[in-house]
């Protein structure tokens, strides 16, 4: 058996996550023992408010709501930020790097805005910040990518990011119905930590991967500059017709890095079925990496819930107990590496489905074809149909699928396309993926 170790941390929040680490904690911490040889030791909770109700497995003694306490005692080294929100948790944080103990934080809306004074703050006090917890699932890509794929060249890094909005598009799927009815359901108001509307429109997958992109990409780029569209756009019929063509629609976040550029958006895609991300169902999480020696890898697993975010927690006490007490030179973060630029939306290249409903005559695909000629569009198939179950009354709809193209020349010709007195509705549009 190991040499046993005890190492002391603090937990920062005791709600609905914290109260899930403490109790997970509590069961795994005889085998983590056992097997690592770490004794994980909770010295002291961080709370708002100490005469709040609490669970009855919660050692009360450990209670505190006075910073102070943490910061003085000087056998703490780890902090787990189980708190949220940016103040005044960035305010705590700062202060505990200040104080030379070290980081494992869950709270994504911090990270996605503050990760670079973070990560500079800690080279400066030789502290080491654990970010992947907040990716809210349990899911190891940062750990992945930063150890057992750093030989490799990541030449696109796709993720399936939000296990919420990938639950709703499931059900919508299997069960022909809308948004609305699945946000109704009794089974995603459990399983969501706390349902709102960004974390299905984009948000939640804009914050994740402008974290990944910093912690395994060096690039730092604020969630809120990031182009981000959720899945509200995505009716039943939608969903109807990519079947139809053989296409799955998938919440994604995409990272590219160019030559000068680094490429980032999270929009919903139409996936071709039997890629491996359409096998992603319900609230599971997935990263579909292309790399140069190891050609496609994909990493999957849960993506919601306490118990997955804990399982990264847990593991990241580990982790650090090892760097702090067995690592004699601390590596630095890097700060900017590479600073490249964020390409546009203009200038991103991909493939597009695109449903024009329109007057039902002939000539009409004609009309459409050449308008995308003039741009230089090259389209891989057209069909025309009457739907009599979905359809309008007296329209037609015209699918057209394009190949590879630049997203400011197709959505110029679809203004264009707009124009012309064949079109019945607004035109709706999704990106292909890959
Ligand atoms: N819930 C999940 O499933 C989940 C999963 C992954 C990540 N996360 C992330 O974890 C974080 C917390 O989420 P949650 O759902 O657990 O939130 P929550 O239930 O609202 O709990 C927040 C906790 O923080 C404490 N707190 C608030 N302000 C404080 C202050 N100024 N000083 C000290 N303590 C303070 C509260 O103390 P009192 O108890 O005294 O009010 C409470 O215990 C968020 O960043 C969230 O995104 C949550």
């Amino acid at each position: 058996m190991p040499k046993i170790k005890k190492i002391n941390f603090a937990l920062l929040g005791l709600g609905k996550l914290g109260t899930g680490i403490y109790e997970l904690w509590q069961q795994k911490r005889d085998a983590i023992h056992k097997e690592t040889g770490w004794d994980l030791h909770l010295k002291k909770i961080l709370v708002k408010n100490i005469k709040f109700r609490r669970s009855s497995v919660i050692d009360k003694s450990l209670l505190t709501s006075r910073l102070d306490d943490i910061l003085e005692d000087d056998s703490i080294k780890i902090a787990i930020d189980a708190i949220g929100g940016i103040e005044p948790t960035f305010s705590i944080i700062k202060k505990l790097i200040n104080n030379k103990i070290n980081i494992i934080s869950a709270n994504r809306t911090l990270l996605a805005s503050k990760m670079h004074e973070l990560i500079k703050l800690a080279n400066t006090n030789k502290t080491y910040i654990m970010p992947e917890p907040s990716l809210g699932g349990g899911v190891p890509i940062i750990s992945t990518l930063q150890r057992d794929l750093v030989a490799n060249k990541i030449k696109s890094l796709t993720g399936i990011l939000s296990g919420t909005s990938n639950y709703i598009l499931s059900e919508m799927s299997d069960k022909k119905c809308s948004l609305k009815e699945v946000l109704q359901q009794r089974n995603l108001q459990k399983m969501s930590e706390s349902l709102s509307i960004i974390d299905y429109e984009g948000s939640d997958a804009a914050q994740k991967v402008s974290i990944l992109a910093a912690s395994s990409f060096s690039v730092y780029v604020n969630y809120l500059h990031i182009h981000a569209e959720g899945i509200s756009q995505i009716t039943p019929i939608d969903i109807h017709h990519a079947e139809k063509f053989g296409y799955e629609f998938k919440l994604l976040a995409i990272i590219k890095e160019h030559e000068k550029l680094f490429e980032i958006r999270v929009h919903p895609s139409m996936v071709r079925k039997g890629h491996p991300l359409t096998l992603v169902r319900g609230e599971y999480n997935a990263f579909f990496m292309e790399t140069d020696l190891l050609g496609n890898y994909m990493l999957y697993g849960k993506g919601v819930g306490i118990e997955a975010t804990s399982s990264l927690v847990l593991r990241d006490i580990i982790s650090l107990s090892n760097l702090i007490y067995n690592t004699k030179r601390r590596i630095d973060y890097s700060i900017n590496s590479k600073n490249k630029p964020i390409m546009t939306m203009d200038d991103i290249k991909s493939s597009y489905y695109v449903r024009f409903t329109c007057e039902d005559k002939p000539g009409v695909i004609g009309q459409i074809t050449s308008i995308f000629g003039d741009f230089n569009i090259n389209i891989s198939s057209a069909h025309a149909e009457i739907d009599e179950e979905f359809g309008p009354e007296n329209a037609g709809y015209v699918h057209i699928f394009i190949d590879h193209a630049r997203e400011k020349d197709v959505m110029l010709a679809l203004d264009k396309i707009q124009q012309l007195t064949i079109m019945q509705n607004k035109i709706k549009y999704f990106r292909i993926f890959p």
